[in-house]
């Protein structure tokens, strides 16, 4: 079975919890495909290069998931010879047997626009910025400040530019515990899974 779960959405929305939940519900693989991006720019020298050349070590290098992994990460996105670079992988991931949920901001838009589920998953800036805080700690304004420039990064871009794809269904986390979004979720899931 071809089966692909798109999961898009802006940075601590909650893509990540969902998209693991729904794949170990449904025994789909998982692709975090932000874990490309931050190890591209983690990598340092050339992005282009480092993106062409992305190794299973350079996925498993520690620091990948700090804030700063996640600024680089997007800056390096905004290059479209980095996104080039990446598209294969993920849409052999995508479309390969046996069911797949990737998870990322372009996934439905550009990497797998024939998805058989696409699920937009936000919340606040402040709401986003709150959660990322409790992981991290510092600074609260500082967090809000940085999720705000991810944002106008990731959504102002010319390419692949994060944005809910037009048959895409909207998750708004702000108001939503963990456990209802992931029921939301897998809800969709399981309908289409039926036809
Ligand atoms: O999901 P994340 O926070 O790990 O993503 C880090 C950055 O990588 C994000 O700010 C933008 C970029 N990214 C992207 O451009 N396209 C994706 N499919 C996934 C991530």
């Amino acid at each position: 079975m071809i089966f692909t779960v798109a999961i898009d959405g802006p940075a601590a929305a909650g893509k990540g919890t969902i998209s693991r939940a729904v794949a170990e519900r449904f025994g789909f693989r998982h692709l975090d495909t932000g874990l490309l991006y931050r190890a591209v720019g983690v990598k340092g020298g050339d992005p282009v290069a480092a993106a062409r050349g992305l190794t299973a070590d350079d996925m498993n290098r520690p620091g990948l998931r700090t804030l700063e992994a996640g600024q680089a990460a997007s800056r390096v996105a905004a290059i479209p010879e980095v996104r080039a670079a990446l598209v294969e992988f993920q849409r052999r991931f995508a479309r390969s047997e046996g069911g797949a949920v990737l998870d990322g901001r372009d996934i439905g838009t550009v990497i797998c626009p024939e998805a058989e589920v696409k699920l937009y998953v936000t919340a606040s800036a402040q709401v986003r910025a709150h959660r990322r805080w409790l992981e991290v700690g510092g600074d609260e304004a500082q967090v809000l400040a940085e999720v705000r420039e991810r944002d106008a990064r990731d959504m102002g871009r010319a390419d692949a530019p994060l944005k809910a794809a037009e048959d895409a269904v909207v998750i708004d986390t702000s108001d939503l515990g963990i456990d209802a979004a992931v029921d939301a979720a897998c809800a969709i899931v399981a309908a289409r899974l039926r036809g």
